[in-house]
């Protein structure tokens, strides 16, 4: 098996990556230490979506099995947490490199045997545009806050006629939130602070960052739009539903024939 080299290094702070600080909090830090919740993505309005971080914290399920087992050749976890899917991918034989902006769960990944990166998906990635499979689970999707742009970094990563599997929220569902890390213990007042947009992508905003939440009709809208993701199909696992699409093979312009330039004499 080859292996992708492991490094703990932090990642840089800036906007443009739409790095979002509000992972590197404490709360996230805290559950990934203990393997326990609760855990949440609080928005602004006061709306919580709760975190499995006990369920990232063990070994794969029978739903997370049904990913492992569609994954093709090299595979990057996108967002990997502490690294079941890499951990597992990688004793299959897999080459498989997670990334993550949070320290705490890249060191988790490598601790358990995995190779891991601090590295944000908008920034340079090792190995960009070769990738057998992109992995965006556990409602990665929201990433950024902007699933076509997600969706663009996705294609640009993967290789032509590779695959992206990527699970959806329930129902139909296609939100923008503004929303932070919490443990319910946090602050609530900070919850309602600032209309929703103003300071995306600061640190200082009370730890708010962009995020979505994608039904399998909305991603498959959004992959669709940018021109470079065809569906390849969507199955369902105790109450999980996952969508896979295949990233199109652009095709080549095809060379013009080269004007014979005219007799001279
Ligand atoms: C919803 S959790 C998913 C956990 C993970 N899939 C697992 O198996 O444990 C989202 C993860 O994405 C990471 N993340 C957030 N923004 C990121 C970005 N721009 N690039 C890479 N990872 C990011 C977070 O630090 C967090 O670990």
């Amino acid at each position: 098996m080859n292996r992708v080299r492991a490094a703990v290094v932090p990642a840089a702070h800036d906007p443009w990556t739409r790095e979002p600080a509000g992972w590197l909090a404490d709360p996230y830090t805290t559950a990934l230490a203990t393997g326990q919740g609760p855990l949440y993505l609080r928005s602004r309005e006061g709306g919580v979506v709760p975190l499995g971080v006990e369920r990232w914290c063990a070994a794969p399920d029978a739903a997370d099995r049904t990913v492992i087992a569609r994954c093709e050749g090299t595979v990057l976890d996108i967002g990997c947490g502490p690294g079941r899917f890499v951990t597992a991918l990688a004793l299959a034989g897999y080459r498989t490199l997670g990334i993550d902006v949070s320290t705490a769960a890249v060191r988790r990944t490598v601790r358990y045997g995995g190779a891991a990166l601090v590295r944000s998906v908008f920034e340079p990635l090792p190995r960009e545009g070769r990738w057998n499979t992109a992995l965006l689970v556990d409602g990665n999707i929201g990433i950024g806050g902007d699933p076509g742009a997600l969706l663009a970094r996705t294609a640009d990563v993967v290789a032509p006629g590779g695959l992206l599997i990527a699970e959806v929220a329930e129902g139909d569902v296609d939100e923008r939130l503004d929303v932070r890390v919490d443990d319910g213990r946090a602050d609530r007042t900070r919850a309602g602070r600032g209309p929703a947009g103003q300071g995306r992508h600061r640190a200082d905003d009370g730890g708010f960052f962009p995020w979505a939440r994608l039904g399998a009709r909305a991603l498959l809208h959004h992959a669709l739009a940018t021109g470079r993701w065809s569906r390849q199909g969507t199955w369902e696992l105790e109450g999980r539903t996952f969508m896979a699409l295949r990233r199109k093979r652009e095709c080549s312009v095809p060379s013009l024939p080269v004007p014979v330039p005219p007799r001279s004499g």
